[in-house]
C-alpha cells in the first residue's frame, strides 16, 4: 500500500457532489480488489451500437481503473476480462475482443512501466491465438521487474477449470511420490492456483447489476466483501471505484468470529 498524496489530490479534485476522496479512509485501502467487467454488450445495445463498440469502450474504463487503483495504493487489481465460457459467443465478438487484448496490451505497456506496474495472467492462454498469446508473453517479461501494484487480467479463466488443473498437478506430485498426500494443505493448494502469492480479494466489485459469480474465483472469494453495481462497465468512473470502497469500509468483517 503506497500512495502519492499529491497525485491522488489532484486525480480526484473534480467532485461529482455525491462522494469524495474524504469520504474514504486512506490508512484502509482494501490491498487486493477485483472486477468482474460486465455490460459493454448492453452499453452499446442502448446506444444503438455494435456491442464490438461496447467493449472497446470498455477498454476505456479498465485503464482508468487502473490508474486509480496505482493512485489509491492497490497492491493488486485483478480483472475478469474473459471467461472459459465466453467462448460460446459470436466467433465475430469473440475475434474481435482477442484482437482487441492483444491491441490493448501494447499501446498500454508504457503505463505500466511509467506506473511500475507488474502484469498477472490468470487462465488458460494456450488456447489463444498466437498473436494474443504472443503479445501477453511479452507483457509479462517486460513488466516483470515492476514492483508497484500488480495488475491481474483473468483471460480464459474459469474457476472450476482452475481448480481442476490444481488438483491434477498435486496429484501428479504425489504419485511420483514427491508429496506426501496428508501434507496437502490449504497453502500448497492455494500455491497451485493461477493466483499463487498474491492475497485474496478484499473486495469483489460487478458491474451492470449481476449478482452471480459466472466461475470467478470460487476458491478466492471465500471471505471477500461483494459489492454490486447496476452502473455497466463502460461507464465505471473513479468515482464509482470511491464509492465501492466507502461502502466495503462501512462492512464488519468478521471471518467467523464476533
Ligand atoms: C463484459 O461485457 C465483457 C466480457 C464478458 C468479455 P458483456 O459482453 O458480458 O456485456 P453484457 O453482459 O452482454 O451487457
Ligand atoms: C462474466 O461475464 C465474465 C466476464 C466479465 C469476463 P458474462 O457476461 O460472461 O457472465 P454471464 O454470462 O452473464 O454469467
Ligand atoms: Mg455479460
Amino acid at each position: 500500500m503506497r500512495f502519492d498524496r499529491e497525485k491522488l489530490l489532484a486525480y480526484y479534485a473534480d467532485e461529482p457532489g455525491d462522494i469524495s476522496l474524504g469520504d474514504i479512509d486512506l490508512a484502509r485501502i482494501p490491498s487486493h480488489v477485483s472486477i468482474i467487467m460486465d455490460g459493454n454488450g448492453r452499453w452499446a445495445t442502448k446506444r444503438g451500437l455494435d456491442r464490438a463498440q461496447g467493449h472497446v469502450a470498455g477498454v476505456d474504463s479498465l485503464r482508468e481503473a487502473v490508474t486509480t487503483s496505482v493512485r489509491l495504493g492497490f497492491d493488486v487489481l485483478s480483472v475478469y476480462a474473459f471467461s472459459t465460457e465466453n467462448w460460446r459467443r459470436p466467433k465475430l465478438e469473440v475475434d474481435l475482443l482477442m484482437k482487441l487484448f492483444a491491441k490493448t496490451l501494447v499501446a498500454e505497456l508504457p503505463l505500466f512501466h511509467q506506473e511500475n506496474v507488474r502484469l498477472r495472467l490468470f487462465g488458460d492462454l494456450e488456447a489463444l491465438p498466437e498473436e494474443t498469446f504472443r503479445v501477453f508473453q511479452r507483457g509479462l517479461d517486460e513488466t516483470a521487474d515492476h514492483d508497484g501494484m500488480t495488475f491481474a487480467l483473468a483471460v480464459n479463466y474459469g474457476s472450476r477449470a482452475e481448480i481442476v488443473r490444481a488438483v491434477r498437478e498435486i496429484a501428479r506430485l504425489a504419485a511420483a511420490g514427491e508429496i506426501d498426500p496428508d501434507a496437502i494443505d490449504q497453502d500448497l493448494f492455494a500455491s497451485k492456483l493461477y493466483t499463487a502469492g498474491l492475497p485474496d480479494p478484499d473486495l469483489l466489485i460487478r458491474t451492470s447489476g449481476e449478482l452471480r459469480l459466472s466461475n470467478y474465483f470460487l476458491y478466492q472469494l471465500a471471505y471477500t466483501e461483494f459489492y454490486a453495481t447496476d452502473t455497466l462497465w463502460p461507464d465505471f468512473s473513479r468515482w464509482d471505484m470511491l464509492r465501492a470502497i466507502r461502502d466495503f469500509q462501512g462492512r464488519s468483517r468478521r471471518y467467523g468470529g464476533v
